[in-house]
């Protein structure tokens, strides 16, 4: 069977751990979109570990990772990952494969970004370069990861991106330029070691479709910050949705057969822009206390507030997500009454072109105070909890598979 897991949120909504759990089902992870703004991280026993770049479902030995030409490749990140993941298994090389097709984060997307990010432009984005490859690739400027291998090629490349970004970076930011030779030995230095990983990755995943292999796509960030459908322009350059799937791995979209939305058990947004549910008093600074709610890839401290059931609707429509996981039920122990966004003032659903000007309408359970984080089973939770998770189910519309309730591999309830 294959499988997507995707965002219902901004980011951050725990898929790492989800995706590293049920990895251990499937033959193959792959992601389809994004690049190192990512950040998913897996706990297990006392080791922690944060994945920019690398499908997080390989640390499972039997899973292949791939990284789909819909992604954008920072060189430097994903070599450092693979290094660190040699810890768990010093072959790792042999079991991630990159496709040729991804764009290169350059140092000049990562500069421009954070002088763009130092003016009215800004939109809180995480300066990875992110945005500013993904615009190289629809100009039909970028440099490919398949352009290393091609030395003259890539050399006429990136002397034609590095003069037009000196300009803007003398002229618009008054800035240092960058020097063409430097990049250029640093990314031939970068092509040597990713050799062994470089693939035709959408012959791999045909042929293992073909033989019935089970794969899971790995979104990255969540619904509310794809490029399109998102909280625009407040948002990441590429598709979160699972939509996404087909274009980003070169699959037809009938091949992913199944949709699991993941959501926070209340909702968290880094950056700036719109967030109906936003609590800034109380609430959200217990929230982010209770929950460690600080960016995964910049340390930046999370907007929290209360679960938005109508935005969730909304993100599950548009991707298609019938049942969900729900992260962090944990995180709300102690909080006397829980609220849920059922509707807004204005309108019943999400509207993402009225998103700065939602009210929401809130329903109210009371909470628990029991610590769940040892529960395993429906049963072992508290009256109040489960009732919470009722009131999510029936303002959502969807079914909760899953339940986690801690960092750990095993602090999960199939529910
Ligand atoms: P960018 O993707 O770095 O261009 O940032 C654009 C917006 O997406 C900003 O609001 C970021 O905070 C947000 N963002 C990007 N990646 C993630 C993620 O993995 N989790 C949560 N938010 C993210």
């Amino acid at each position: 069977m294959n499988l997507a897991i995707v965002g219902l949120q901004w980011g951050d909504e725990g898929k790492g751990k989800i995706v590293d759990y049920l990895a251990k089902d499937f033959d193959i992870n792959a992601r389809y979109q994004g690049g190192s703004n990512a950040g998913h991280t897996v706990r297990f026993g006392r080791e922690k570990m944060i994945f920019h770049q690398v499908p997080c479902g390989v640390l499972n030995k039997q899973v292949l990772g791939i990284i789909g030409g819909g992604c954008v490749l920072d060189p430097r990140v994903i070599l450092a990952e693979i290094e660190s993941l040699k810890k768990y298994d010093p072959v790792i090389e042999s079991r991630v494969k990159v496709s040729r097709f991804c764009h290169l984060i350059m140092p000049y997307h990562i500069k421009l970004d954070e002088y763009r990010e130092g003016t009215k432009q800004a939109i809180g984005t995480t300066r990875r370069g992110i945005g500013l490859a993904y615009e190289d690739k629809y100009g039909r400027t970028g440099i490919r990861l398949g352009d290393l291998y091609n030395t003259e090629s890539f050399g006429k490349k990136l002397s034609l991106n590095i003069s037009r970004k000196n300009l803007v970076l003398m002229d618009v930011y008054n800035a240092e330029p960058l020097s063409d030779n430097e990049i250029f030995d640093r990314y031939m230095g970068y092509a040597g070691k990713l050799r062994p990983m470089v693939a035709d990755d959408t012959r791999i995943l045909g042929d293992a479709i073909s033989a019935g292999k089970n794969i899971l796509f790995e979104g990255a960030q969540g619904a509310m910050l794809d490029i399109d459908f998102g909280t625009y322009p407040y948002v990441t350059s590429s598709h979160t949705i699972s939509s996404s799937v087909g274009i980003g791995l070169g699959i037809p979209p009938y091949n992913v057969e199944s949709v699991l939305g993941v959501v926070k058990a209340y909702t968290t947004r880094v950056g700036q822009g719109p967030f109906p549910t936003e609590d800034s008093g109380q609430l959200g600074a217990l929230l982010r206390d209770s929950g460690a709610e600080f960016g995964s890839t910049t340390g930046r401290p999370r907007r929290c507030g209360p679960f938005d059931a109508a935005l969730v609707r909304y993100a599950a429509r548009i991707n298609g997500a019938r049942e969900i996981i729900m992260t962090k039920l944990d995180v709300l122990s102690g909080i006397d009454s829980l609220k849920i966004a059922t509707t807004y003032e204005a309108c019943a659903e999400f509207d993402p072109f009225a998103s700065g000007s939602l009210v929401p309408k809130y329903m109210k359970v009371p909470g628990f105070r029991q610590d769940i984080s040892a529960a395993r089973s429906p049963e072992d939770l508290p009256g109040a909890a489960r009732d919470y998770l009722k009131a999510v189910e029936e303002h959502t519309g969807l079914k909760i598979a899953y339940v986690s309730v801690g960092p750990e591999r095993d602090a999960i309830i199939r529910m």
